[in-house]
C-alpha cells in the first residue's frame, strides 16, 4: 500500500476491528473518533494506525507520548526458520494490539481495549545477517557506529539483534503491548535492554507541533515531510529486493547535563545550536520551519557559528545529505543518587554508513553541544519493510 501517512491512517479509535474493514475506506475525523473513547490527555487526537503498507506504520507517525525501545538478543538455537516463527508470532500480535485487540493468547486483555494511536516497529540488528541463508540479504550501509572521541558507551545500553519500538499516547497500551511481545519471543531470544522516554508533539490546541527536548530546545524543526520526495530518498531503502521499502535506525542513548547548560547565558545555548530557544526560529531570523542561512554574517562574524549544531549538522555541510529524526527525552537513576537526564536520538536513514556515519564524526569532531552531551548507547537495526494483509514482518526474505 502506499500513499501519505495520513491516507494511510485509519481514524478508527474504539470502533472496534469489526468496523475496520468498513471503515478502511472512509476515515472518521480524529474530534469523531475521540467521543467515542476515554480522553487520554487534554486534547490528544486519537487514532488507530493500519499494520499494513510498504513501511511499518511506526516510522512516519508523529512520535507519541510515551515509548519504549526494546531490544533483545537471539538464543544459540534460533536460525532463520526460528526467526521465521517468532515473526509470524509478532505480527499476530502487532495486527491485533494496532487494532485495540487482545493478542493471540493475551493473559490480560482488558488491557488491549484502550488503545491509543499504538505502533509496533520491527528491526534486526547487524547479527542477525550472519545466520546462516540471511548473509546475503545484510542491507546497505548497515554497520554499528564506529567509536566517537566523546562517547562513553556502556554494553548495558548498546547493540542488540532485535528491535521493537513501541509506542502510544497511553502508558498502559505500551507496557501491555512490551509484555505480549517479549513473552511470545522467550523461545527465541532473550530481553538485552529496554529504555523508555516521552515527547510532546502537540501544541496547546492539540494539533501535530515540534516537540522540545529537556534543554528546552524545540527539536526536529528542519525534518525532512513524510509524504515528499527528500523525505522518500532520505529513509527508504532504495535497492529493488526483499529489503524494498525498509529503512535503518541508528538509536544513541545521550546523556544531557542539564546541570552545567542551566549555568550557561541563553545566548550562548543559543549559540550553540544556530536557533532561538523561545520558537525554534533559526538566528538568521524567520520562523521555526525557516531553514539556517549559513552564508550570513553578523558584526563580522558568521550569524550560526562555526560550531553551531545546527550548521554542521545541515545538509549543506554533508554533501547534501539528510537523515529523519525522532527524539524521546528521559530522565533515570543516574550515579550517585542524582538523576540522569537525556535523548534517546532515533535516526532513520537508508545508508547508516553513507548518510549517519561522516555527520555523526563531524559533529563528534566539532559541535559546541558536545560540551553538555554524551552518548552512553549505541545500536543500530534493520527497520523491516512492512508487510501485507496475510502476510507477516520478514516475508520478503524468510519465507
Ligand atoms: C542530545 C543530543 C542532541 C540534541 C539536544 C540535538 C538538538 C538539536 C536541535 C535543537 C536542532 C535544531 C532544530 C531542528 O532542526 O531539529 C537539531 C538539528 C539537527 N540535529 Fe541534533 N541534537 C542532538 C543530537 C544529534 C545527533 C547525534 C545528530 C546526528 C548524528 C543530530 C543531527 C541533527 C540534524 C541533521 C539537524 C538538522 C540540521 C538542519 O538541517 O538544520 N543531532 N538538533
Amino acid at each position: 500500500m502506499t500513499g501519505t501517512p495520513s491516507s494511510r491512517r485509519q481514524f478508527l479509535g474504539y470502533l472496534g476491528a469489526a468496523a475496520a474493514g468498513a471503515a478502511a475506506s472512509a476515515p472518521l475525523t480524529a474530534a469523531a473518533v475521540g467521543q467515542e473513547g476515554p480522553e487520554v490527555g487534554p486534547s490528544t487526537p486519537m487514532s488507530t494506525r493500519t499494520p499494513y503498507g510498504d513501511h511499518q506504520s511506526g516510522i512516519t507517525e508523529p512520535t507519541q507520548r510515551f515509548v519504549e525501545l526494546v531490544a533483545l538478543d537471539l538464543l544459540p538455537d534460533t536460525d532463520a526458520d526460528a526467526l521465521g516463527r517468532l515473526m509470524r508470532l509478532w505480527t499476530g500480535d502487532v495486527v491485533s494490539l494496532m487494532a485495540g485487540r487482545p493478542a493471540p493468547g493475551d493473559t490480560a486483555p482488558e488491557l488491549a481495549g484502550p488503545n491509543a494511536d499504538l505502533t509496533v516497529t520491527v528491526g534486526w540488528g547487524p547479527r542477525v545477517f550472519d545466520l546462516p541463508g540471511l548473509s546475503g540479504a545484510r542491507p546497505a550501509g548497515l554497520q554499528e557506529i564506529p567509536p566517537m572521541r566523546h562517547d562513553r558507551l556502556e554494553d548495558r545500553w548498546s547493540r542488540g539483534d532485535l528491535l521493537l519500538v513501541v509506542g502510544a499516547h497511553d502508558g498502559t497500551s505500551v507496557a501491555h503491548a512490551v509484555r505480549r511481545l517479549v513473552a511470545d519471543a522467550a523461545p527465541f531470544a532473550a530481553l538485552r535492554w529496554r529504555q523508555s522516554g516521552f515527547w510532546n508533539g502537540f501544541g496547546k490546541d492539540g494539533s501535530p507541533a515540534t516537540g522540545r527536548n529537556l534543554f528546552g530546545q524545540v527539536d526536529g524543526s528542519a525534518n525532512p515531510s513524510p509524504g515528499t520526495e527528500v523525505f522518500d530518498e532520505t529513509v527508504w531503502a532504495s535497492e529493488p529486493g526483499w529489503f524494498a521499502g525498509g529503512t535503518t535506525l541508528v538509536l544513541r542513548r545521550i546523556v544531557m547535563d542539564l546541570d552545567e547548560w542551566d549555568t550557561v547565558t541563553r545566548a550562548e545555548q543559543e549559540a550553540s545550536i544556530g536557533r532561538r530557544l523561545p520558537d525554534g526560529a533559526p538566528l538568521t531570523g524567520g520562523t521555526e520551519k525557516d531553514d539556517l542561512d549559513l552564508t550570513a554574517f553578523e558584526d563580522g562574524r558568521p550569524a550560526i557559528a562555526l560550531r553551531a549544531h545546527a550548521r554542521l549538522a545541515h545538509p549543506q555541510m554533508n554533501n547534501g545529505l539528510r537523515i529523519f529524526r525522532k527524539g524521546l527525552n528521559y530522565t533515570a537513576d543516574g550515579a550517585s543518587g542524582r538523576t540522569e537526564s537525556g535523548l534517546l536520538f532515533l535516526s532513520f536513514q537508508a545508508d547508516i554508513a553513507r548518510q549517519f556515519v561522516p555527520m555523526q564524526h563531524r559533529l563528534d569532531m566539532h559541535d559546541a553541544l558536545n560540551e553538555w552531551t554524551t552518548a552512553t548507547g549505541s545500536a543500530v537495526f534493520a527497520v523491516l519493510p512492512g508487510f501485507r494483509e496475510g502476510g507477516w514482518l520478514g516475508d520478503t526474505v524468510l519465507s
